[in-house]
């Protein structure tokens, strides 16, 4: 057994957003503006009234300007067009996000493609992706942001390691892959994306250094499938029906009470790359208004 060692988000994500709450402070103590993060939610999913619950918390306890517009469920397309053309030319608006999923009658991919690429904080427009993957400046989607920092802030090694990311998902798998394979300061891996189709996962995820599970399938990953000292990233977050006084425990896509002495380092499910989201999408607000007062507009 390895004595492993945890990768605390929760510290790491407190640490981001107590740096990032320093500036605000400098830019008011000179006079300037609080950066301005809004998001826009459709409907009355109860993951995403919670996420955006919890956004607009730590947006205030960091010193930024939060707004959230929330719009009913049989809000058509075109009026959803419309809020985003407002929040698009709104100077007083930083960064904004719409909260994902969406009804079914509205096509998300047009959405996301209407977003201002100067203001999509969420780093989902086609712009910002294309522009990651070719390494140019760009919105990192917040999860695979908080993954990178969560392997940089803990001292992980990525340069030449085999990076095994299992999920292909346009939110975490697909830009974590790209992300950690880029000639960059903590990243330079060699990277192999699996999805629902790979043949051979088992003996694929035992050749990873680092392994990135993004999934959504609960405890899928087992300690068969973990090389022994590997980093373990478990992106997944699932609500276990129990007992207990609240009713559920949450647990990740990695069985983490088997898969842990493997591991020379792993994530907590709660605890580890949940809280990183949030505060990588503070990251990447404070980013668009620095740009933007940079850009003079
Ligand atoms: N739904 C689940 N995760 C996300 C996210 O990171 N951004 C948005 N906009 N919606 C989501």
């Amino acid at each position: 057994m390895n004595k492993y060692e945890l990768i605390d988000g929760k510290q790491i994500a407190k640490d981001i957003k107590h740096e990032l709450a320093h500036e605000v402070s400098e830019m008011l103590d000179s006079g300037k503006r609080a950066p301005h993060l809004a998001a826009i939610i459709v409907g009355e999913d109860g993951a995403s009234l919670s996420y955006v619950a919890s956004k607009e918390k730590q947006s205030k306890e960091t010193g930024f300007f939060s707004s959230v517009y929330r719009l009913p469920a049989n809000t058509s397309e075109e009026e959803l067009l419309q809020m985003v053309e407002f929040l698009n030319t709104d100077s007083e608006v930083d960064g904004y996000i719409v909260q994902l999923p969406l009804p079914e009658h509205i096509n998300e991919q047009t959405i996301i493609n209407a977003i201002s690429p100067k203001k999509d904080v969420d780093g989902f427009n086609p712009v910002n992706v294309g522009r990651m993957s070719l390494g140019l400046s760009s919105f990192i989607p917040a999860t695979p942001l908080g993954i990178k920092l969560l392997l940089e802030r803990s001292g992980v090694e990525t340069q030449g390691k085999h990076c095994v990311v299992v999920g292909r998902s346009n939110i975490v798998g697909t830009p974590v892959a790209i992300l950690l394979s880029r000639n960059e300061a903590s990243a330079n891996c060699t990277v192999t994306l699996c999805h629902s189709k790979t043949e051979n996962l088992k003996e694929i995820c035992l050749t990873a250094d680092i392994l990135i599970v993004a999934i959504g399938k609960p405890a899928f990953i087992t300690e068969d499938m973990v090389k022994d000292g590997a980093v373990v990233i478990d992106v997944g977050i699932h609500r276990i029906a129990d007992n207990s006084e609240k009713g559920y425990h949450i647990i990740g896509d990695v069985d983490f009470e088997k898969v842990k002495a493997k591991c020379s380092k792993i994530t907590p499910v709660p605890g580890g790359v949940g809280p990183m989201t949030i505060a990588c999408l503070l990251y990447n607000t404070m980013k668009a208004y620095k740009s933007k007062f940079q850009n003079n507009e």
